[in-house]
């Protein structure tokens, strides 16, 4: 097979991940200078009136999108969605009267297993669920979780990166407002807002470059969180200031801005739900006409954003095989395709700005590839 794309690879990595062409376009027209500012947006200062505009273009743009009544606060940080494992726990587990809050935790990935581990030192933070044993294949089911109604929180990984599954409905869980770990599906379909009470991401799969991270809380969570906490950590620092507490990743939200727009100007998230949908079926679809390849997750539980396979049976991954099908996927601009080293065999990210043409592409080649070594 021929290499599919002239210079830009279709690029299936997890994260950073590929970026709307149409939007690193406009970066690049105006990476030298902002019509009528005279400089770029990289050297501009943070407390510029056109920043302001941008972080306010973005904040708009997310709260439009995701349908965000007043009452919730959009933040910009820093430190990854990693840094939130540690905020979340520390701003809302730390704070009740009497120090009796408590967290509930569902275990669907690494992420999960690590977002616990940080609230543990945190707090009183518990597993109310788990399917580690079944190698995360799949999400629990409702009548699985031992929930805690008392809760202070109910935290979950939305989308599991590793694995390729994702919650397709949230837990009943009463009054517990749920806390999401939404990194690899953040603005790829519409949420019910209501059900939050705080949800955080990474910016670098759906939204943007490496190196900001979107918080969006309820803003009665903050109204017990601990009088003591490092100022930077303290969510309440970062609302008061509209997130210029500090010098902010003024880039990221530029580009996190522009992918708004680029979200709006194809429809919001019901039309990019229904794009993503018809993606991930395609590959679905390829992966299932056949036995040479095997999805990691089950059906029910499959993630629109991280396609999971294997070649060869489900009890006998060929590994040999799978090593070869990367190298030459790679070879043809079907690029980033080799499995979290965790979860071993293949993995296609297919993000919001993730082209239909290149999973076109890639179902093409596993046929081929079939073909040729099945
Ligand atoms: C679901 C999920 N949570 C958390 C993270 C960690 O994000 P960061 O590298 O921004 O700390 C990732 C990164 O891939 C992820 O996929």
């Amino acid at each position: 097979m021929t290499r599919v794309f002239n210079s830009r690879v279709f690029n299936f990595s997890a994260g950073p991940a590929t970026l709307p062409v149409a939007v690193l376009e406009e970066a690049r027209e105006h990476l030298l200078e902002l019509p009528g500012v005279g400089m770029s947006i990289m050297e501009m200062s943070h407390r510029s009136p056109t920043f302001e505009a941008i972080l306010a273009e973005a904040e708009a743009g997310v709260r439009d999108l995701l349908g965000l009544p007043s009452n919730y606060h959009i933040l910009f940080l820093q430190g990854g969605a990693s840094l939130q494992f540690s905020m979340v726990p520390l701003n809302l587990l730390g704070g009740a009267p009497g120090g009796e809050a408590r967290a509930d935790y569902v275990l669907t990935d690494q992420w999960s297993q690590k977002a616990l581990k940080e609230a543990r030192k945190v707090g009183a933070a518990r597993e109310a669920g788990s399917t580690a044993d079944e190698k995360f294949r799949r999400i629990p089911r409702p009548d699985e979780l031992d929930l805690d109604m008392g809760a202070s929180y109910l935290h979950l990984t939305t989308n599991n990166t590793l694995f390729g599954t994702q919650w397709k409905s949230l837990p009943p869980s009463g009054d517990v407002p749920i806390v999401a770990d939404a990194s690899s599906e953040m603005l790829s379909h519409p949420i019910e807002v209501e059900r939050f009470g705080l949800i955080y991401a990474g910016a670098q799969k759906n939204l943007g470059p490496a190196g900001v991270t979107l918080v969006i809380v309820r803003d009665d969570l903050l109204r017990q969180t601990p009088p003591d906490l490092p100022t930077m950590l303290d969510y309440k620092t970062h609302v008061k200031t509209k997130s210029l507490y500090n010098t902010p990743n003024t880039w990221g939200i530029y580009i996190i801005a522009l992918v708004c727009r680029w979200l709006r100007g194809l429809g919001g998230l019901d039309a990019m739900r229904k794009i993503n949908e018809e993606k991930a079926a395609l590959l679905y679809a390829a992966i299932d006409a056949t036995d040479f390849y095997q999805g990691h997750a089950e059906a029910d539980s499959r993630s629109l954003m991280n396609v999971t396979f294997r070649l060869g049976t489900s009890g006998a991954p060929h590994e040999a095989l799978e090593k070869r099908f990367v190298q030459e996927a790679t070879a043809v601009g079907l690029d980033g395709l080799k499995g979290h080293r965790d979860v071993g065999g293949l993995r296609a990210s297919l993000y919001n700005a993730f082209p239909r043409a290149g999973v076109i592409a890639l179902v093409d080649f596993m046929r081929d590839f079939e073909r040729r070594c099945g």
